[in-house]
C-alpha cells in the first residue's frame, strides 16, 4: 500500500504484486456496472491479477474506455447490457457462449441510487425503477450466468450491497431497502446454487462519494473520494472508505480462501455499524 493520498483514492493498492489464490490467468470474470467507480477499479484489480475480464456498462463507449486503458488485448471483452432489460442480459450470455467464455466469476456493482428524497416525493415509479435493477436485475443475471457456471461445477458470485440495507440513512427508503433484498436474495442463491459448487456473497461498502453518491456528475469518470474530514465521524477508522477497501473485500470472496464461505455480508464500512454517527 502506497502512501495515505492514494489510498484515499482508492489507487491505493498495487494490485500487479498482489497474487490472490484461485484467481489468475485461467479466470473469466464478468462485472456488472464495470463504468462505475467501484466496478471499474475491481476490473483494473482483476486484470492486474492477470484474469480475463467482461466488463459489461449500459453504454458502450464506457467498456471501450476502460478496454483502452487497461490496455490488455483480448483478455478485456466489453460488452453491453442494462440490467432493467431482459433481453440485453440474454444478449450477453450468448456472445458468452459464442466467444467460448465460461465465467467463474461474476461481480455485480451495478446499481441505482436516489439522491436522498423526502418520501413524500418519491413516486411508485421511482420505487419501482431501484428494485427492477437493484434486485430483479441482479436476479437475472445471476440465473442467466449460473447456468453457465453449473457446466463448470463451479463459480464465485459477489453482490455489492450497502451499509444502507443495515443501517437507515434518512430518505432513502427505496435504495436501502432494495440493497437488504439483494443480500437476502444473495443468501437464499446461496442455498440454491451451492449444489453446484457456486458461492453467492455480498459486500457491504460504506458511503464513498462516487457518481452514485450525486459526486462529481459532470466529469464523467471515476471521482476521487474525498479526504477524511469532519464528516468521517462515527466511522471507527476515521477516514471515508476507499474504493480499494471495497475491490479487497470482493476479491477475496471471489479467490479459493473463500471456498467454504457462502451466503455471508462482508460490511467494509470501518466499523461505522458500531457507533452512533454524531449526525445525520
Ligand atoms: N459509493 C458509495 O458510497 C456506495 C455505498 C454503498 C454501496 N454502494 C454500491 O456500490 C456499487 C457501485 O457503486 P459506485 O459507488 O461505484 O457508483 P457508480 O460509479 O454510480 O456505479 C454504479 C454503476 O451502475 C450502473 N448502472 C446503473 N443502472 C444500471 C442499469 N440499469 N444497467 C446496468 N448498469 C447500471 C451505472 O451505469 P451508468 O453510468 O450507465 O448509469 C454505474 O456504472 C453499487 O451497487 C452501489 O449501490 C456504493
Amino acid at each position: 500500500v502506497t502512501g495515505d493520498d492514494d489510498k484515499r483514492r482508492g489507487r491505493g493498492v498495487d494490485w500487479t504484486g498482489v497474487r490472490m489464490p484461485g484467481i489468475d490467468g485461467t479466470t473469466v470474470a464478468v462485472v456488472l456496472g464495470a463504468g462505475g467507480a467501484i466496478g471499474s477499479q475491481t476490473c483494473r484489480a482483476l486484470t492486474a491479477l492477470g484474469t480475463t475480464i467482461v466488463p459489461v456498462t449500459r453504454v458502450a463507449s464506457q467498456g471501450e474506455e476502460l478496454a483502452d486503458e487497461l490496455a490488455a488485448g483480448d483478455r478485456v471483452v466489453p460488452m453491453t447490457a442494462d440490467l432493467a432489460d431482459s433481453d440485453s442480459l440474454r444478449s450477453v450470455v450468448a456472445e458468452l457462449s459464442e466467444r467460448r467464455l465460461i465465467p467463474s466469476v461474476l461481480i455485480n456493482s451495478a446499481a441505482v441510487g436516489v439522491s436522498r428524497a423526502d418520501l413524500l416525493d418519491v413516486s411508485r415509479e421511482q420505487f419501482s425503477r431501484l428494485y427492477d435493477v437493484n434486485v430483479v436485475g441482479a436476479f437475472e443475471a445471476i440465473k442467466a450466468v449460473a447456468g453457465m457456471m453449473r457446466s463448470a461445477g463451479r463459480g464465485k458470485v459477489v453482490n455489492v450491497a450497502s451499509v444502507a440495507a443495515q443501517r437507515v440513512l434518512v430518505g432513502s427508503s427505496a435504495y436501502g431497502s432494495s440493497k437488504a433484498a439483494l443480500i437476502s436474495l444473495s443468501q437464499h442463491l446461496a442455498v440454491d446454487l451451492g449444489l453446484y459448487g457456486i458461492t453467492v456473497n455480498s459486500v457491504s461498502p460504506g458511503q464513498t462519494p462516487t457518481r452514485l453518491r450525486g459526486w462529481d456528475e459532470s466529469a464523467g469518470r471515476p471521482p476521487e473520494p474525498t479526504p477524511p474530514s469532519a464528516t468521517a465521524d462515527g466511522i471507527p477508522l476515521r477516514r471515508r472508505g476507499a474504493l480499494d477497501d471495497y475491490v479487497g473485500a470482493i476479491l477475496f470472496l471471489c479467490s479459493s480462501l473463500a471456498d467454504y464461505i457462502t451466503g455471508v455480508d462482508i460490511p467494509v464500512e470501518g466499523g461505522a455499524r458500531l457507533v452512533r454517527a454524531k449526525s445525520y
